[in-house]
């Protein structure tokens, strides 16, 4: 997937600003506050209707607008161009339409105009709570299947019901009955779909392991292998069948209960599991280097467009923001290598960076 051109209108920073890009690596240069990374969250934005920073829609309309608008042009690696524009206004919503036409469920365009973005918050990758590291397989998966993004609302849905009714339970006994008659309904419900997420993400785990090391031959100068494992609150070895995993998640939901309905609340599923990354068997977060943890990070982003490209057959967009001001120059000399051939890029940096074969963009000239 290429984007050719980008047009932002009270986005962020920009009142109004006009961009167009090359095939392979492009460097957006600029002093900082000049609203280079507000650009690369635009073009987040369309691929992938939100902001890569975890901001909300109105915290990217321009202070004191009342909406704001990104239309893009888009090619895929087959050559067939569209348009995507994304409206939002704090009264309307956000509306996104496909060359003019409007789409009626945002969850489909995911997928469409597959996109990694890669900035220096990612070390909370490493070094943050599993909500990040969950973020980042759903992100993951969710552009390569859309049966498990479905799955992933309404895994949502029930633990919320479930959440509610074992609240209700704590508080008002005297209902009970009909309160459990609806709590096992949920539960049923709530079991299958978790089952179903958990048996993908394991999945996933196990076909990315190889992308990952992939990424760690080809960019990390450390000798050590990475791993990438699922971890739950039971146990799961490898080739389970997703049948399997219903019938452990299930036995191990039943001697939480009592527990559940103590606390008033969903104590297992796939919304409190974790990934766990190590290199040489050795816990990343607990053991590895400032150095280390950072290259990591930069592989697991190499290694999600890897494995995007495989699946859809199609080569994601890779935004990566200020990625540089943390690698000494031969570092982001290799990186760069290594991203020439990889399809599209867009790379910030505060300085302009002579390398060849790169299309450099001043923002300041499009200001
Ligand atoms: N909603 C908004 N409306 C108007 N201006 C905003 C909004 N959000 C952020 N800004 C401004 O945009 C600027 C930040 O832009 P951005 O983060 O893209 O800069 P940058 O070029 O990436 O800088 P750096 O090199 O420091 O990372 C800030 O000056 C900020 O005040
Ligand atoms: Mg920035």
């Amino acid at each position: 997937m290429k984007l050719l051109s980008i047009h932002l209108q009270r986005f962020r920073k920009h009142e109004s600003l006009q961009l167009s890009l090359e095939g392979g690596a492009n460097i957006l240069y600029g002093h900082n506050g000049a609203g280079k990374t507000n650009v690369l969250e635009a073009i987040y934005f369309v691929c992938l209707t939100k902001s890569f920073l975890g901001a909300s829609d109105a915290d990217c309309l321009r202070f004191d607008a009342a909406d704001f608008e990104i239309d893009a042009e888009m090619q895929s690696d087959a050559g067939v161009q569209s348009s995507v524009r994304v409206y939002y206004s704090a009264s309307e919503g956000k509306h996104i339409f496909i060359n003019r036409s409007p789409l009626d469920q945002f969850s489909k365009i995911v997928g469409e105009y597959p996109c990694v973005a890669m900035s220096p918050q990612d070390i909370g990758l490493v070094q943050g709570s599993p909500q990040e590291r969950r973020k980042f397989l759903d992100g993951a998966i969710s552009q390569t299947n859309k049966a498990y993004l479905e799955d992933l609302f309404n895994y949502k849905r029930a633990l919320t019901q479930r959440n509610k009714l074992l609240a209700e339970l704590r508080l008002s006994p005297r209902a009970a009955s009909e309160l459990r008659a609806s709590l096992e309904v949920w539960t049923e419900q709530f079991s299958l779909i978790a089952a179903s997420l958990i048996a993908r993400r394991i999945r996933f785990a196990e076909e990315f392991a190889t992308h990952l090391k992939d990424a760690y031959a080809r960019f990390s100068s450390f000798e050590e292998a990475p791993s990438i494992d699922y971890e739950s609150d039971f146990s799961l070895e490898q080739g389970l069948s997703k049948e399997d995993i219903l019938k452990r998640f299930e036995h191990k939901l039943r001697s939480v209960e009592s527990e559940e309905q103590r606390r008033g609340q969903t104590l297992l599923g796939p919304h409190r599991d974790d990934i766990k990354f190590t290199v040489d068997g050795h816990s990343l977060k607990k053991f590895a280097s400032q150095g280390q943890q950072k290259t990591f990070v930069i592989c697991l982003k190499l290694a999600q467009q890897f494995y995007i490209r495989e699946r859809l057959g199609e080569t994601p967009i890779f935004l990566l923001d200020d990625v540089f001001s943390e690698l000494d120059r031969d570092r982001a000399k290799d990186l760069i290598s290594l991203l020439k051939p990889l399809g599209q890029s867009v790379i910030t940096t505060t300085g302009r960076k002579d390398f060849d074969g790169v299309n450099q963009l001043n923002i300041e000239a499009l200001l």
